[in-house]
């Protein structure tokens, strides 16, 4: 049996609107989006809600509830206390069209304007061939299921429509970032191209994208900042020295490999050259990069490791037999 709880619902258009308020039942294992199809059943039939998959995968149900950026279908009602008011409003950052339904084209713009994949010259599709330990980095920024709370959260454009022309957002971040970690993309621009047509310098990490994201993506750790420029030159960095030592890189062939760079062109991926530090006009380093524990998400092994690993480079010892253990025939 249901308890009746008390909600407030924001409805109107792009014209205006108000918050109204609705008492309605709450039933044990509910997320807000069930009340919100109860409430259509039951006293508003034509209240607009965006919703698809009722399982945190389509990025459709985005909204505000109690002020906080989140999906409808991942609240649970239990996470309010019995007696507490539930406030939902629509995204903020987006032109309202009906009710909870606001027009989020901006991001669906701005996504355009991102550089597509530049496939290697001279390898077809079909022909790509990536190592895991290439793709690691990137392969997080995959989970985004585009439901713009991050874009929503962003103070860059939340009460500031005058930066939309010339600021992507995180989620768009997050697919250059993606970009520019591909192993097999052949631009060799994407930060840069971030910096001068994307905006990415009105970020100043604040982390509230990230906050939001329920995908758990580490937007500005993982993305922004390394977009943003590696701060320690990966020859000098001691994790990669502590790999070198461990697998004898000195004695590995001085050739690294090269996925089919263009000839003049640095080569991508694991065979990408080290890059200076990122330092400002007065020579430091940026305090928020150097504080971040993703600096440039070094991998252990280096980056011009090629897998598999040449025999004389890998040390196995064998465990010794347990006594105790009789062998197996
Ligand atoms: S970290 Fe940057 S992109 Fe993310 S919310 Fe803050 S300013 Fe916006
Ligand atoms: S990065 Fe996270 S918050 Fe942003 S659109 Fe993708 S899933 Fe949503
Ligand atoms: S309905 Fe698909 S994420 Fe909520």
């Amino acid at each position: 049996m249901g308890t009746k709880r008390h909600f407030r619902v924001w409805r109107g258009d792009s014209d205006g609107g108000e918050i109204q308020d609705f008492d309605v039942e709450v039933n044990d294992g509910e997320v807000v989006l069930d009340i919100i199809h109860r409430l259509q059943a039951t006293q508003t039939p034509d209240l607009a809600c965006r919703w698809n998959c009722k399982a945190g995968k389509c990025g459709s149900c985005s909204m505000e509830i109690n002020g906080m950026p989140k999906l409808g279908c991942m609240t649970r009602m239990s996470t309010f206390e019995e007696s507490e008011t539930v406030t939902i409003t629509p995204l903020r950052t987006f032109p309202i069209i009906r009710d909870l339904v606001t027009d989020v084209s901006y991001n669906y713009q701005k996504a355009r304007e991102n550089p597509a994949f530049a496939p290697p010259a001279g390898v077809k599709p079909g022909e790509y061939r990536m190592q895991q330990v290439d793709v690691e980095r990137s392969q997080e920024f995959r989970k985004c299921i585009e439901c713009f709370l991050c874009q929503n959260t962003c103070h860059v454009v939340r009460d500031h429509d005058e930066n939309k022309p010339a600021f992507s957002g995180p989620r768009n971040f997050i697919r250059a970032a993606e970009l520019d970690m591909h192993p097999l993309d052949a631009r060799s621009d994407r930060k840069e191209y971030a910096k001068e047509h994307q905006g990415l310098g009105y970020c100043n990490i604040t982390k509230c994208c990230t906050e939001v994201c329920p995908e758990h993506i580490k937007i500005t750790d993982n993305a922004i900042i390394p977009l943003k420029e590696r701060v320690v030159d990966r020859r000098y960095d001691p994790l990669v020295r502590l790999g070198r030592k461990i697998l004898r890189r000195d004695q590995l062939p001085a050739e690294a490999v090269s996925v089919g760079a263009p000839a003049g062109e640095t080569p991508f991926s694991s065979a990408r050259s080290p890059q200076t530090a990122a330092v400002g006009a007065d020579g430091k380093l940026e305090v928020a990069e150097l504080l971040s524990g993703h600096q440039g998400g070094p991998s252990p092994f280096g980056d011009e490791q090629a897998f598999p690993l040449p025999e004389g480079n890998i040390s196995y010892i064998h465990p010794a037999p347990d006594p105790d253990i009789p062998p197996e025939h």
